[in-house]
């Protein structure tokens, strides 16, 4: 019953049901399905998981590529009389006849190019782009917010957190993996993995006999990742949605996620997936923002991109990113009561990073760390530089020009029942 009921949500969808259908005649890299469907990378990516969680699908990836193919599955399985039953039933659909002459053009288009090229990239930075700039009815304008800062700058969250370091010389990464008691042969995710830091850790902790497997929905940042973690033989990625993971039930002992766990909404899909593919007794982690507010300065900080963004950012503009119950201790704590899965009281860690720069550098380094900076104009960034600056100037230390900045985190476990 729940497979058929997986496959038959699956199929809900019209955009799906092209993508599946424009598979039949073989292996599509995802930029042509994205190419073929006009949506955002991000919003495929969606749909392409969901796919393959119904097992419809599979999908490769090659480099910085993800293929996707119709599931190898056997005769007489449900899936294959699926698949047979909607090409009978849509194979005379006016769309389904128009995609099927625009991907023949499309592949003899790429074929006469470089047979072994694929455009990937440049369609993908593209329709992100466009789609943001687009007023077309995006179904989630948070997630493709997140994306197209995601593929404008690949890598963004380690590039301002790499100049930071808590009191004893450790990166924040480094404090979630130290967190969880990660022993050899053990099988961890990285969720949200980003570009990778975190899994490169976590593939040393866990040893050759163990497993690390990073999810993120971005293309780009896992391009990164996948560099960084060549040659570790016990990590592999998946580009998929934190609410639909193709992971099985109780196959994972900790799942940790690093700034990221606050960004999803809705959260509560995310954690029903986290509870599912935890064993039971297994760990979720996650590093976050402080949700008491963190220190004066931090708090200040936080306080003139609300203004800034009040100020400069017209109404039909504003993004809602994330879920409001990680503004508080008690908000994440009642959140995990109702999902009933995790086990008794969650723990809260505090920590902070440390940064030190001159007020006006660590104002240009900590803008890309401000997702709702991304909203501002020009001249809004210029201004919420400037009253950074000033903020900063006043924590500077005598007899240089350095400023000191603490950022701060949080650290928050939990144990599946
Ligand atoms: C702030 S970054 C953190 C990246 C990485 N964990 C790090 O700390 O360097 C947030 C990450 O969440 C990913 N992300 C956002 N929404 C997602 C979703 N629904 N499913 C999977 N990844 C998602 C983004 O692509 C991005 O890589």
């Amino acid at each position: 019953m729940k497979k058929i009921l997986t496959i038959t949500k699956a199929l809900g969808d019209e955009n799906r049901l092209r993508a599946l259908i424009m598979l039949q005649n073989g292996e599509l890299c995802v930029c042509r399905i994205i190419e073929m469907l006009q949506l955002a990378p991000s919003t495929v990516s969606k749909h392409m998981s969901i796919l393959k969680q119904a097992g419809l699908v599979e999908t490769r990836r090659a480099g910085k590529w993800t293929y996707c193919r119709l599931a190898d599955v056997v005769d007489g399985s449900p899936e294959t009389e699926i698949i047979a039953w909607l090409l009978r039933q849509l194979g005379n659909d006016r769309k389904i006849i128009a995609d099927a002459a625009r991907l023949a053009e499309i592949r003899a288009q790429a074929a006469a190019e470089n047979p072994k090229s694929c455009a990937c990239k440049k369609i993908i930075m593209h329709e992100a782009i466009s789609q943001m700039n687009s007023t077309s009815s995006f179904p989630d304008r948070a997630l493709q917010f997140l994306m197209s800062a995601h593929d404008a700058v690949p890598g963004v969250t380690e590039n301002v957190l790499k100049y930071g370091k808590t009191v004893d010389g450790r990166s924040s990464y480094e404090v979630l993996a130290d967190t969880v008691n990660l022993k050899n042969g053990m099988t961890a995710v990285d969720l949200a993995c980003g570009s990778g830091v975190l899994t490169r850790l976590l593939s040393q902790r866990v040893g050759p006999a163990g497993q690390v497997v990073g999810i993120d929905l971005n293309h780009s940042e896992l391009t990164l990742a996948e560099a960084r973690c060549k040659g570790c033989a016990n990590v592999q990625f998946y580009e998929e949605s934190a609410d639909v993971l193709s992971l099985p039930d109780a196959s994972v002992d900790a799942v940790l996620c690093h700034m990221a766990l606050m960004l999803f909404r809705p959260v509560e899909p995310v954690l029903a997936e986290i509870s599912r593919i935890l064993r039971p007794g297994g760990t979720l982690a996650a590093v976050m923002p402080d949700p008491n507010g963190g220190n004066a300065m931090f708090a200040a900080v936080r306080k003139a991109v609300a203004n800034a963004v009040a100020e400069d950012v017209s109404p039909e503009k504003l993004i809602a990113i994330g879920s409001p119950e990680f503004g508080s201790e008690s908000g994440i704590r009642e959140l995990f009561d109702r999902t009933g899965k995790f086990d008794g009281e969650p723990r809260f860690s505090g920590f902070e990073v440390i940064f030190r720069e001159t007020p006006e550098a660590l104002a240009e380094l900590l803008m890309p760390f401000f997702y709702y900076t991304g909203l501002l104009s020009q001249d809004g960034r210029e201004q919420l530089k400037n009253a950074w600056a000033d903020l900063f100037r006043q924590a500077m230390t005598e007899g240089d020009n350095m400023a000191v900045f603490r950022l701060s985190l949080s650290i928050f476990t939990i144990c599946r029942k």
